[in-house]
């Protein structure tokens, strides 16, 4: 539709240009464009801003303040859906049969989607998407499936994996009677699995409707789901040096330079989660693939390299991944003192592997064999909740302290940890060799009653 046409709605959308540029200035944003209208909106897109910026203001100011707007980017290129996609909203047509606000007749009735996947990004964001989809936050649906005993043994709830392990991982979206299904909406877990089969949510990192570098940047946007007793990497950034430095400088740094030239020493002087794992520095590129730069898989119950892992083997070479993540380092420490570091850790991980977890498994193994352990099931056995805890908690707080120079990690919640772990689970272990005794078993374990079928969408019908 021409501009002619209407004069007054954009005159209506220029007064928000005004306050954009006056807030980007207020907020130091070096790169921010000028708001223009560089196009002429259609009308279906002035419809949606118009509406809704009465309707959720809240929502509308986010955009307005996001690099979207000032590009020129609307409601209608990231929600616009075809009116047979299983995901589009039906109870939206019905905004267009309104009265009371002039937006709301037929003429400006197109399909919407709440759902706005990584292949919807994939228009404009081609390189972020391809990334994204390779790292094992994209995959991490299947990765779970296939090795986690809470889901293949059924030994948590429904509500219990949405609330909880689908909030973070993501869930696998469907529809209820024409509706987006409860039990796995809203979410934006990290491998949600989208009905256009895309994996993911940018939105994980990059809250809507803001979309913004500079709080992805920051350790807080990786805290929510990396913390805890299982991953505390949040917790140890904050006991290292370079989680004090984010304290006492962050407010100095440069968290809005333009995407790809955000620069150690010059927009930051410590590193954050987003610095060492994902921005670029040196010759090494920005990537959104947060499985590139590391060298030892320490989530597993054994290390293993990550090309090594066998539910998703990474197709990376370890040594080619460390020297990525050394050169990363070197921008702001010198050779040996990187050196020296990986030294440690190599050192930690084989401590962890041979004096504690591989002794561990082989007396577990042993169990299970003499039938003094009952296979059938995980969690519902004292010794199969402790033998968990030793690689899961503290054995990799051990092993993740060490690697992100957290001392109080690597020692009191680590290892200190492991060997009281170890001592236990070792105690009453001999207690049933020795006595040939079968451990207890909770029967009625509580709320053991959440789906054993992997998910069709990822596994097919088999
Ligand atoms: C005449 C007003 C009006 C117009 C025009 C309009 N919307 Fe809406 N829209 C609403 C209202 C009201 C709701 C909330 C309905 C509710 O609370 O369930 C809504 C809900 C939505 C939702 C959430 C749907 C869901 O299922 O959760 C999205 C996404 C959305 N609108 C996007 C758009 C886009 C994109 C456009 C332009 C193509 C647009 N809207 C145009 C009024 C409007
Ligand atoms: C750059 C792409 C993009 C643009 C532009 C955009 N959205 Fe969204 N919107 C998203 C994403 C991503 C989500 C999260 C949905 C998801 O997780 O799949 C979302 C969610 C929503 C939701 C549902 C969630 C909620 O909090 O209720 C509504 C409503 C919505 N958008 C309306 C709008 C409106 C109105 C505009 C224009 C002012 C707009 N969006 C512009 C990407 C976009
Ligand atoms: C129609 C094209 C288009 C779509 C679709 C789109 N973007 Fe963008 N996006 C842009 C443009 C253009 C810019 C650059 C704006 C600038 O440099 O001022 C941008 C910038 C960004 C930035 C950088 C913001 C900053 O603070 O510098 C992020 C992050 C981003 N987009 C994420 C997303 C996500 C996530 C989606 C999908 C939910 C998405 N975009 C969908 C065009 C698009
Ligand atoms: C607070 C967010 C959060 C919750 C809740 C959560 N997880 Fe995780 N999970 C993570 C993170 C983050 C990692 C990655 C840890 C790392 O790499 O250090 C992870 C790792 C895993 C892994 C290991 C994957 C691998 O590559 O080895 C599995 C399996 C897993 N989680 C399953 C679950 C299940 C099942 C639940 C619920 C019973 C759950 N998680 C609850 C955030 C969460
Ligand atoms: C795990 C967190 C995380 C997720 C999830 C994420 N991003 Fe980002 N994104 C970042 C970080 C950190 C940066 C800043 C990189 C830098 O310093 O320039 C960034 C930057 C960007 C930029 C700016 C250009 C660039 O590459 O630096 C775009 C565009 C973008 N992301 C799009 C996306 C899209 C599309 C998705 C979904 C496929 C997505 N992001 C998911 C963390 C994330
Ligand atoms: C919404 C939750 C969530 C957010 C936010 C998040 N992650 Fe993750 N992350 C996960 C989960 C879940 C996994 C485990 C995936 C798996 O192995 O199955 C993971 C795994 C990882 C891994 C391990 C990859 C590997 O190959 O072992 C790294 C590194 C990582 N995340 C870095 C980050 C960084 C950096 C940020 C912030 C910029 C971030 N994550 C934000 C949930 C999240
Ligand atoms: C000083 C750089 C640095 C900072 C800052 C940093 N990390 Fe790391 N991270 C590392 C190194 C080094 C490793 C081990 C890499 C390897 O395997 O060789 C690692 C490993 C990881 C892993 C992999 C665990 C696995 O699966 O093996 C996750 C997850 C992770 N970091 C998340 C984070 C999060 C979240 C933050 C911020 C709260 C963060 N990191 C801050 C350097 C850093
Ligand atoms: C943006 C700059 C920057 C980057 C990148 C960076 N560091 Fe640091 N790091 C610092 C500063 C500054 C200190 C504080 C030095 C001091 O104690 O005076 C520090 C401290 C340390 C310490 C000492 C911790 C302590 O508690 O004494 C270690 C070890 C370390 N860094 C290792 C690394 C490793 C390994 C990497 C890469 C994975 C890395 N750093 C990346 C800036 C950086």
């Amino acid at each position: 539709m021409k501009k002619s046409g209407f004069p007054f709605i954009l005159l209506s959308v220029i007064p928000l240009a005004i306050c954009c540029v006056a807030a980007a200035h207020a907020q130091n944003y070096p790169k921010a464009k000028e708001f223009r209208i560089e196009r002429s909106l259609a009308p279906q897109a002035i419809a949606c801003l118009e509406c809704h910026k009465q309707q959720n203001p809240g929502l509308f100011a986010d955009w307005s303040h996001s690099r979207h707007a000032s590009a020129g980017i609307t409601c209608l290129d990231c929600h616009q859906a075809e009116e047979h996609d299983p995901d589009v909203s039906v109870e939206h047509y019905t905004q267009y049969q309104r009265t009371d606000s002039p937006y709301g007749t037929q003429e400006y009735k197109i399909p919407v989607s709440a759902v706005v996947t990584p292949k919807d990004c994939s228009r404009c964001h081609p390189d972020e998407v391809t990334q994204y989809s390779r790292s094992k936050h994209a995959n991490t649906m299947e990765i779970m499936w296939k090795i986690d005993p809470w889901l293949n043994n059924g030994m948590n709830s429904d509500i219990e994996r949405k609330t909880g392990c689908y909030h973070c991982h993501g869930t696998v979206l469907k529809t209820k009677d024409g509706k987006l299904d409860p039990m796995t909406w809203p979410n934006v877990g990290v491998g949600r699995v989208n009905m256009d089969g895309s994996l993911g949510s940018c939105t994980s990192c990059h809250t809507r409707h803001r979309f913004s570098v500079m709080e992805a940047r920051k350790p807080e946007a990786c805290g929510q789901c990396h913390l805890g007793p299982d991953h505390p990497q949040i917790e140890i950034y904050m006991e290292s040096k370079h989680g004090d430095i984010y304290t006492a400088f962050g407010d100095e740094y440069n968290w809005n330079s333009a995407p790809g030239t955000w620069t150690p020493g010059v927009d930051f002087r410590g590193p954050t989660c987003a610095s060492c794992h994902m921005s670029g520095a040196g010759t090494v590129l920005t990537s959104h693939d947060v499985t590139e730069r590391l060298s030892w898989e320490t989530q597993a119950p054994l290390t293993v390299r990550p090309s090594d892992f066998a539910a998703f083997p990474a197709k990376t070479d370890w040594e080619v991944e460390r020297g990525k993540m050394k050169e990363i380092c070197l921008q702001c420490h010198g050779n040996a003192w990187v050196e020296d570091f990986y030294v440690n850790f190599d050192q930690a991980v084989e401590n962890y592997n041979e004096i504690y977890f591989k002794p561990a498994k082989a007396m577990l193994d042993s169990l299970y064999e003499k039938g003094l352990l009952d296979k059938s099931r995980f969690f519902d056995e004292d010794l199969e909740v402790e033998y968990y805890e030793l690689w899961h908690h503290e054995g990799r707080r051990a092993r993740m302290g060490v690697m992100m120079m957290a001392p109080d990690y690597a020692w009191w919640h680590g290892f200190y940890e492991c060997k009281k772990r170890f001592n236990t689970f070792m105690k009453e272990a001999e207690h049933l060799l020795a006595t040939g005794e079968k451990a207890h078993r909770y029967e009625d374990y509580p709320g053991a009653t959440g789906v054993t079928t992997k998910p069709e969408e990822i596994f097919g019908n088999k």
